[in-house]
C-alpha cells in the first residue's frame, strides 16, 4: 500500500519547543506507596524530565512514604529507576541535585498515629527548604488504602492547611464497580472539596490521546464529517501482548473489562465522540465526555464477550495460559479478553456502532482507534483485481496509532496508473508522530503530573464520570460473576482473542480490523 509521509520543518519546532509554560509554586510531592513499580518507573523519571525541561519550581522535594523500613536507598534505588526507565544519561548534570530532593518516610497507612510523625517531616523539610503549605499527595498504593489514607490526613488536618493548596491525586481502580466507586467518591469527598482531587488515568497523558481532540478540534475538515451521516463504524483496540506479569492477584480480582475498559477505553471513547467543549478547560472538557457517556444505553449482555487465555506463542515464544500464571486460581474465571458493542443514542451518532476491545497475551502490542467511513453512494468504478487489496473498493478508514507506531493514517481509493481501465486500489496518507517530532522518552506522566501541580483538572476524571462509567460495566461485571464461563480458555496467546468477539461484529456485518501496527 502506498504512503504518502507528512512532517514538520525543524524550524518550526524549535520555536513551539521554546514557548514559555506555567511552573508550578513551590511545594512537597508526598507519594504514597513509593516502594512500587509505579514510582521508579514512571514518576521519578517524568519528574526528572519535568525538571529538565525546567518546569518544577525552584524549591520542591519529593518524599517516598510506604511501609518498608527504607531510609538513604530509596532516593538511590529512584536515581537507578530515572536512569533506567527514564532514558536519561547517569552523567546527566542534573541528577545528582535532582535525587537530593528525594527523602524517604515510612509509614503504615492505616495507622492513624503515625500521621503526625508524617506531617511534622513535612513541616520540617518545608522549613528548612522555604517551601510553605502547598502539599501534592499522590496515592499510588493499592486501591484498599485510598480511603484509609485520606481519612487519616482529614484527621490529621492535613488535607485543608490554612494558607496554601493541597491536592490528592488518585490512582487507578478507582472503586471495582458502582458501590465501591460512589462509596470511595464519598470518602474522599468528606476530607478533600472536589476541586482538589485528581483521579488519574493514564491514558489520558499520552500525546496520542491528547491529540484526538487537537485533530478533530484545531482542523475545520474533520468536523463535518465526524457523524452518523459519514461514519459506518467505530473500533477501539487496547491489544497487549504482556500477560498478568506477575500482578496475578490484582488481575483476579479485577479482569480486562474493570482494568481498561471502564477507564483507559471509555476515556478514549469519549475523545472520539464528544461534542467541541467551549473551551480547553476542565469543566467545560469534562462536561462534555459526561454527556457522551450519559447518552450511552444499557450494555446487553449479549453486546459483551470475555475470553481468557490458554498457552500460546507470543512473539515467537511459548507462554503458559492465564490459569498456569503465578498466584492465580487454576480453576479462574477472569477474562483477560473482553469486548463490547455499544451505542450512543445522541444526534451525532445514532446507530453508529462502537465495538471496544482488550485483552492481554495478543498477536501483537497496538492501541488503535479506527473509523470507517460509509462507502459512497453509487460506485461508478467496477473494474478490480482478481484478488488482494484492489479485489474490491474499500470504505475510508481513518487509523489513529495510539501507540506503538504513533500516528495517523487516511486511507483512500486511487487509480492505479497503467492499469487496465479505472482500477482502483487503496493508498494511504500517513501521518507518523517520530517521523515528525522526533522521538520522545517522556512516558505521558510529565503532563499530569505538571497539571496536577498547576491545579488543572482537564486530564483527569471528575466525581460523576467515573460513576457513570461504572453504572455501564456494573451489570455485565455482575452478570459474569453469576455465570461462570463454560469453556475458559478460549483464546490461544498470541491470537486475537475468542471467537465469540468476531461473531460480535459478525452480527453487525463488521469484522475486527486485524492488521493493526499498519498503516491502515
Ligand atoms: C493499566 C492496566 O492501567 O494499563 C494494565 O492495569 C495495562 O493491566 C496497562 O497493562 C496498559 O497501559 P499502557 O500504557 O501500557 O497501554
Amino acid at each position: 500500500m502506498t504512503t504518502i509521509q507528512m512532517s514538520v520543518r525543524p524550524e518550526d519546532l524549535s520555536q513551539v519547543q521554546a514557548g514559555t509554560e506555567r511552573i508550578p509554586e513551590a511545594g512537597i510531592l508526598v507519594i504514597f506507596g513509593a516502594s512500587g513499580d509505579l514510582t521508579k518507573r514512571k514518576l521519578l523519571p517524568a519528574l526528572f524530565h519535568l525538571r529538565q525541561a525546567n518546569l518544577l519550581p525552584k524549591e520542591y522535594a519529593i518524599v517516598g512514604v510506604a511501609r518498608r523500613p527504607l531510609g538513604g536507598e530509596f532516593a538511590a534505588d529512584m536515581r537507578e529507576g530515572i536512569i533506567e526507565f527514564g532514558g536519561v544519561e547517569a552523567s546527566d548534570p542534573l541528577l545528582d541535585d535532582f535525587v537530593e530532593h528525594i527523602s524517604y518516610y515510612p509509614l503504615q497507612f492505616d495507622d492513624a498515629t503515625g500521621y503526625a510523625g508524617l506531617q511534622a517531616e513535612l513541616d520540617r523539610i518545608a522549613k528548612a527548604k522555604g517551601i510553605g503549605a502547598n502539599r501534592l499527595f499522590y496515592l499510588a498504593t493499592s486501591p484498599e488504602y485510598f480511603a484509609p489514607i485520606v481519612e487519616n490526613l482529614g484527621a490529621q488536618g492535613m488535607a485543608q492547611p490554612e494558607q496554601g493548596k493541597v491536592e490528592v491525586v488518585i490512582e487507578k481502580p478507582f472503586g471495582h464497580d458502582l458501590d465501591s466507586a460512589r462509596e470511595l467518591n464519598k470518602q474522599v469527598n468528606a476530607v478533600f472539596h472536589e476541586s482538589q482531587v485528581f483521579r488519574i488515568d493514564h491514558y489520558l497523558g499520552k500525546e496520542t490521546v491528547q491529540n484526538i481532540l487537537v485533530f478533530r478540534f484545531a482542523n475545520g475538515i474533520f468536523e463535518p464529517i465526524w457523524n452518523r451521516n459519514y461514519i459506518d463504524h467505530v473500533q477501539i483496540t487496547a491489544a497487549e501482548t504482556l500477560g498478568v506479569e506477575g500482578r496475578g492477584p490484582f488481575y483476579e480480582k479485577a479482569g480486562a473489562l474493570r482494568d481498561v475498559v471502564q477507564n483507559h477505553m471509555m476515556e478514549l471513547l469519549s475523545f472520539v465522540t464528544m461534542e467541541p467543549p467551549s473551551s480547553f478547560e476542565a469543566e467545560s472538557v469534562r462536561q462534555e465526555k459526561l454527556k457522551v457517556w450519559k447518552s450511552i444505553p444499557s450494555i446487553p449482555i449479549l453486546n459483551a464477550v470475555r475470553g481468557q487465555y490458554g498457552p500460546g506463542l507470543v512473539d515467537g515464544e511459548h507462554v503458559v495460559g492465564y490459569r498456569d500464571e503465578e498466584r492465580v486460581n487454576p480453576q479462574s474465571g477472569t477474562e483477560t479478553y473482553a469486548a463490547v458493542r455499544l451505542e450512543i443514542e445522541n444526534w451525532r451518532w445514532a446507530g453508529v456502532p462502537f465495538y471496544l476491545r482488550a485483552g492481554k497475551r495478543l498477536r501483537k502490542r497496538a492501541t488503535e482507534i479506527s473509523i470507517q467511513f460509509k462507502q459512497p453512494p453509487l460506485l461508478i468504478f467496477n473494474r478490480m483485481a482478481s484478488s488482494g487489496p484492489c479485489q474490491e473498493i474499500q470504505p475510508n478508514l481513518l487509523t489513529i496509532r495510539i501507540q506503538p507506531d504513533e500516528g495517523i493514517a487516511l486511507r483512500f481509493g486511487a487509480k492505479v496508473p497503467s492499469a487496465p481501465g479505472m482500477t482502483v486500489c487503496p493508498v494511504n496518507m500517513d501521518f507518523d508522530y517520530s517521523a515528525a517530532f522526533g522521538k520522545s522518552s517522556a512516558n505521558g506522566y510529565e503532563r499530569l503530573l505538571l497539571d496536577a501541580m498547576l491545579g488543572d483538572q482537564t486530564l483527569f476524571s471528575h466525581r460523576d464520570g467515573v460513576e457513570t462509567t461504572w453504572a455501564l460495566y456494573t451489570p455485565i461485571l455482575q452478570a459474569w460473576a453469576a455465570k461462570k464461563p463454560e469453556v475458559f480458555p478460549n483464546y490461544f496467546a498470541g491470537s486475537w482473542g475468542p471467537e465469540c468477539s468476531d461473531r460480535l461484529l459478525e452480527r453487525g456485518d463488521h469484522t475486527w480490523r486485524n492488521n493493526l501496527g499498519h498503516k491502515a
